[in-house]
This record gives structure tokens, C-alpha cells and sequence, in this order.
């Protein structure tokens, strides 16, 4: 149900939900140690409506940084949200505390015009994003690819807010496979409530007033974190039985992480959602279903294909499409 609402808000572009304090202290309190000495930037964040903002500016001294920036985007929609009617993009510069009451109080934050927009992607913008050693925000989903590329291009760390099925994107799963993007710790129970005024369509006992709930949403990083080398502990064995081979591919299907064997060798099919306990010491990443899978035996043996290239399987004579599934191969 959920899903539909991260879709549609990727059809329409309706990138106005804000995340809250709350999940942006649960994934932060992982990556303390990084931030000591930096500059961080929020590049989609009016501040006042960003949480990203209000958790630097007070965690300031806590965190030992050097510089908080933050910009806001003039907003287009503005008849729809009321409290982001934002007349002028600016952005924002946060020192730290001047006055000794540890607080972020409105003359110690300068605020500055800028001549456009304040579109991550516009010049001004990329001069501010140069200063900055750490991006951390919830940027707009319908731009998620063009976002992570211009993290990538200037070479910058970051932690974000994406949604999970951006891992198969063909812009971002080459980072993932090489290393380069990895996930934080992420949403209890793989969802998040955010602040927003689109009609959410959770069912009632997930409906949070004045909030969407919106699931598969995950962190996206490149900052060390101990959970990347945390081994998954298997223990289940292999049996061609339990395991099918794939028509279209040469390696097993394993239907959930939890049950990879501990003594396969070879590849092995698992869901996209392995890359919340993936570990690169452990595992090493051959591909994806969507590129590997041979699709001209499925061809062949059905006579036309059913949607995109995928994984299949053969289960009492039938072949059975599978969800999207990466390919690993334990380390020894
Ligand atoms: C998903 S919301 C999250 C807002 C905020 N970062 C938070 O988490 O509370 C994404 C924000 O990006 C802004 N935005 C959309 N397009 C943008 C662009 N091209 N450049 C900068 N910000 C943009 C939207 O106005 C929206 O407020």
C-alpha cells in the first residue's frame, strides 16, 4: 500500500515529506566519529522544515563541527504546502554557539541570498557543495540518480535517504557492486513515517496524523559503519532440492538471505534486500538478475516474454518469473 504512495510521488514529482528528528537521530548516532572537524551540508533542506537542520544545529558542539550549511529550494509548489511558500532560496551558515547557551540562536545563523533557485545542480550551489566534506539529507526522490551522481563526481561523503529499489537503477548499482554506496542501518521494520500532507494510503493501524508512511526507504552512505562487517551467520545446508538452479542463469535461488548455505561455493540468487546485511568481507556481488539473466532461453521456451529480463526458475514443468534478485558468491 505504502509503495503507492512512493510512487506516485515519483510520477508526479511530489518530493514534500519531511523526515523526522527522531529517524535522522536513530541512523546518525552510528557515524559520530565522522563528523568530528567537518563541514556538513544539507543541499534540499529549508530550515524551516528540515529536521536535517534542526539535528546539526543543535548537535553542533556534541558532534565537533567546523560548519553547518544548508540551503533551501524555491519550492514550485507552493500552493499546495504552505509552510515551504519560501519566496527566495537562501542557505543558511552555522558556526556553532557564540553566546555559551548552546543553543543556535537566530543571530548566530547567517543567512544568505542566492541568485537562483537554490536546485542542488545549479552553480551556486555545487560552490557551496565543494565547501562541504559530508552531505547528509532526504533530497528529492524523483532526482535521486542525478543527485548520487553529482555526490559521486565531486567525490563527497554522504548519508541519505533513498528509497531501496534505487539499488537496481542502472546509474547505482555499479556503486553498490564496486563498493562505493553502501546502506546505513536504516527504518525499524523497513518503513518510514514522514511528515507530509499527501493523502496517505497506509492501512489504519500504520496511519500517523499529518504523515505518510512510505516502505522500502533506506540509508545510503559511504562512511564506514561497523554493521557492513558484521558476518550473516549461516546456517542452513545445501540441498538441490531446497535450492533450485535457474533456467537462465548459473546459479541457485535462495528466496531469503537468512537461508543462504553455509557450504554452496558457486553463485547464488538472493533479494535485493540482502544489501541491509551485506558484508564484503563475506560475499562479493556478481551482478544483477535484470543484466544477467539469459533472456532468449525464456524466449525460446515460451515463445514471448512476460515484462523485463528477470531470473526464472522450473517448478512442476512451469516456469516461474522471480522478483529481482542479486547475485553473490561467498568469499573464501
Ligand atoms: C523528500 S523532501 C525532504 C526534505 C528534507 N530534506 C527532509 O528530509 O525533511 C526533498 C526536498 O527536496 C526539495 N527539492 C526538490 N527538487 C530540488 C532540487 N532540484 N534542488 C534542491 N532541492 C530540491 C523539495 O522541495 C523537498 O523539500
Amino acid at each position: 500500500m505504502a509503495n503507492k504512495n512512493l510512487n506516485a510521488a515519483k510520477e508526479a514529482k511530489k518530493d514534500e515529506f519531511y523526515t523526522q528528528l527522531e529517524d535522522i537521530n536513530n541512523e546518525l548516532r552510528h557515524y559520530r566519529e565522522h563528523f568530528r572537524g567537518k563541514t556538513v551540508l544539507c543541499n534540499c533542506d529549508d530550515p524551516r522544515v528540515s529536521n536535517f537542520f534542526t539535528y546539526f544545529a543543535y548537535n553542533f558542539e556534541f558532534l565537533g563541527l567546523k560548519r553547518l550549511i544548508t540551503t533551501c529550494y524555491k519550492n514550485q509548489d507552493m500552493d499546495l504546502f504552505s509552510q515551504n511558500k519560501s519566496e527566495q532560496a537562501i542557505y543558511l551558515i552555522y558556526d556553532g554557539d557564540k553566546n555559551g547557551n548552546n543553543i543556535p540562536d537566530p543571530e548566530e545563523i547567517g543567512i544568505h541570498p542566492l541568485k537562483g533557485d537554490g536546485d542542488f545542480r545549479s552553480r551556486e550551489c555545487i560552490e557551496l557543495l565543494k565547501q562541504a566534506d559530508i552531505v547528509v539529507t532526504n533530497p528529492p526522490f524523483s532526482l535521486f540518480r542525478e543527485y548520487v551522481a553529482q555526490l559521486m563526481k565531486y567525490e563527497k561523503k554522504f548519508l541519505i535517504i533513498g528509497h531501496q529499489n534505487a539499488v537496481c537503477y542502472k546509474e547505482i548499482f555499479p556503486l553498490i557492486m564496486s563498493n562505493k554506496i553502501w546502506l546505513g542501518y536504516g527504518f525499524k521494520g523497513g518503513a518510514g513515517h514522514f511528515i507530509s500532507k499527501y493523502e496517505d494510503t497506509a492501512t489504519a493501524g500504520d496511519h500517523r496524523e499529518g504523515m505518510i508512511r512510505v516502505s522500502g526507504v533506506h540509508w545510503f552512505t559511504n562512511l564506514e559503519i561497523k554493521k557492513r562487517h558484521e558476518d550473516i551467520i549461516l546456517y542452513k545446508h545445501y540441498t538441490p532440492e531446497e535450492y533450485p538452479h535457474y533456467v537462465n542463469y548459473d546459479a541457485i535461488e535462495v528466496s531469503k538471505t537468512a537461508d543462504i548455505p553455509c557450504d554452496y561455493d558457486g553463485a547464488m540468487g538472493v533479494p535485493i534486500t540482502f544489501l541491509d546485511k551485506y558484508n564484503p568481507d563475506q560475499f562479493e556481488i556478481l551482478g544483477i538478475g535484470l543484466e544477467l539473466a539469459d533472456m532468449s532461453i525464456i524466449r525460446q521456451r515460451m515463445g514471448k516474454l512476460n515484462g523485463g529480463p528477470r531470473l526464472y526458475i522450473e517448478k512442476d514443468g512451469e516456469l516461474v518469473r522471480l522478483y529481482e534478485r542479486i547475485l553473490i558468491r561467498k568469499k573464501q
